[in-house]
């Protein structure tokens, strides 16, 4: 997310930055509602296809309801997720629902609420949403996720599309499923997914992919089965480092009409990074500066609590200051204030001259960031705002260490 000067003072769209440090307590994640449009608006203009946004990159319901009115659909891994689509405004048919692991209770939820597809992710799991669909008198649509044994080459952390990880159902067995079709009487298998990992950024993955998921539906329709829709994942990469270009949406919208020209289906894809991660900005104030051998280490209010990103993956998120006036530039360590040595947000950066109290940004947090926030070292979860143009608006507030204490229960034996 740009941010922009004017007189000197930084502005997010229309809204003072100072303003709002004034107001809110730090660590905070801001959104502009600007970035996240032009994000869809590009995606959609160069795809041309229908975009399932993948709601565990930031579930937010202002963010969902967004997203909806911006004309996504919703591509959810929980029964959670479902009933925040939902509650968003979400048209049930345009839910799609998938994920390792899906409880009885979960999937008996998105047979109840109607929604597109639930994605299943092994023959076991056809058979369990049969039966439910079954006790419900129900016929179910149903997709099949498959685990197409492509290397997306990204981290191993991220990889989701390899035989070796636990997602899908191996592509080797897609004439199995197709059989066991035969006496599995309340699903209707209507789609075929896939999704082979995060911050793809090679094209040659995502031809691989494309030609891979074409083959499979070639095969299903082959067999008899009549495929409407063929969801080819998310893992759009982003740029977190400034340094390199954003992945090519233009050359993907290219490859996908070159690749599915005249077919009986609809394709679709299903990002989650590439639509949020830049429309959002961490501010962080600094509680402390201090040297411990030779290192300088700024410690800040945010922390593996507020963006785990660095801390679990070693991600880069680039961290700029507020205040840059100091011509004396030094090379800082960003460290967040919980108890652990993993806790930095950033290595080795360069900055003006800081003190305590000065606020810095960390950017591109828009996605996994609020999402995986957590209460370690008993600390609340911060606000969350969403900035449109000069408003701005809390969409989540802050929860006070008073409210996560209150959780605890205290048997009455101790
Ligand atoms: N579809 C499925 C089935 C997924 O598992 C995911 C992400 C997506 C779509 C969206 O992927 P995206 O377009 O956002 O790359 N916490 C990690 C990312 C984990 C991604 C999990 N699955 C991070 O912070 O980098």
């Amino acid at each position: 997310m740009d941010i922009l000067f004017n007189n000197n003072r930084p502005f997010i769209e229309g809204v003072s930055v100072d303003e709002i440090t004034k107001s809110f307590s730090t660590p905070l994640y801001i959104y502009s509602q600007k970035e996240i449009e032009k994000a869809y608006n590009n995606l959609k203009e160069n795809l041309g296809v229908e975009i399932f946004y993948a709601v565990k990159a930031n579930s937010n319901l202002a963010i969902l309801k967004l997203l909806n009115n911006c004309g996504a659909g919703s591509d959810t891994v929980s029964a959670g997720e479902i009933q925040r689509s939902i509650k968003a405004g979400f048209n049930p048919n345009k839910i799609i629902y998938e994920g390792v692991g899906k409880s009885k209770e979960d999937i008996e939820y998105a047979i109840i609420n109607n929604i597109r597809l639930i994605n299943a992710e092994s023959l076991n799991e056809l058979i369990l949403i049969n039966k439910i669909a079954k006790n419900l008198n129900k016929t179910v649509s149903i997709g099949v996720r498959l685990n197409p044994d492509i290397d997306s080459l990204t981290l191993s952390k991220i990889s989701t599309g390899k035989k070796t990880d636990k997602f899908g159902i191996p592509i080797n067995e897609l004439n199995n499923i197709i059989s066991a079709m035969d006496s599995l009487n309340n699903i209707k298998l209507k789609g075929l997914s896939c999704h082979v990992g995060s911050q793809i950024s090679e094209m040659i993955i995502f031809e691989k992919v494309f030609n891979t998921m074409k083959e499979a539906a070639s095969l299903s329709i082959s067999k008899g089965i009549n495929i409407e829709y063929v969801d080819l994942g998310g893992g759009f990469a982003v740029n977190y480092n400034k340094n390199i270009n954003d992945l090519n949406v233009k050359e993907i919208g290219r490859l996908t009409s070159s690749i599915f020209k005249d077919i009986p289906y609809k394709i679709s894809f299903e990002p989650g990074r590439y639509l949020v991660a830049k429309a959002g900005i961490i501010i962080t104030k600094i509680l402390n500066i201090k040297k411990n051998g030779g290192i300088n280490f700024i410690i800040t209010d945010a922390g593996m609590h507020t963006l785990i990103r660095p801390a679990m993956y070693n991600s880069v998120h680039h961290i700029d200051a507020l205040d840059q006036s100091s011509n004396k530039k030094i090379n800082y360590t960003i460290a967040g204030p919980i108890c652990e040595s993993s806790d930095i947000l950033a290595k080795d950066i360069v900055l003006s001259e800081q003190k305590e109290n000065n606020f810095l940004f960390i950017h591109d947090t828009g996605a996994y960031g609020a999402a995986m926030a957590s209460n370690y070292n008993s600390r609340g979860l911060p606000n969350e705002l969403l900035i449109n143009e000069d408003k701005y608006s809390i969409i989540h507030a802050e929860e006070k260490t008073s409210d996560i204490i209150a959780r605890d229960l205290i048997p009455d034996w101790l």
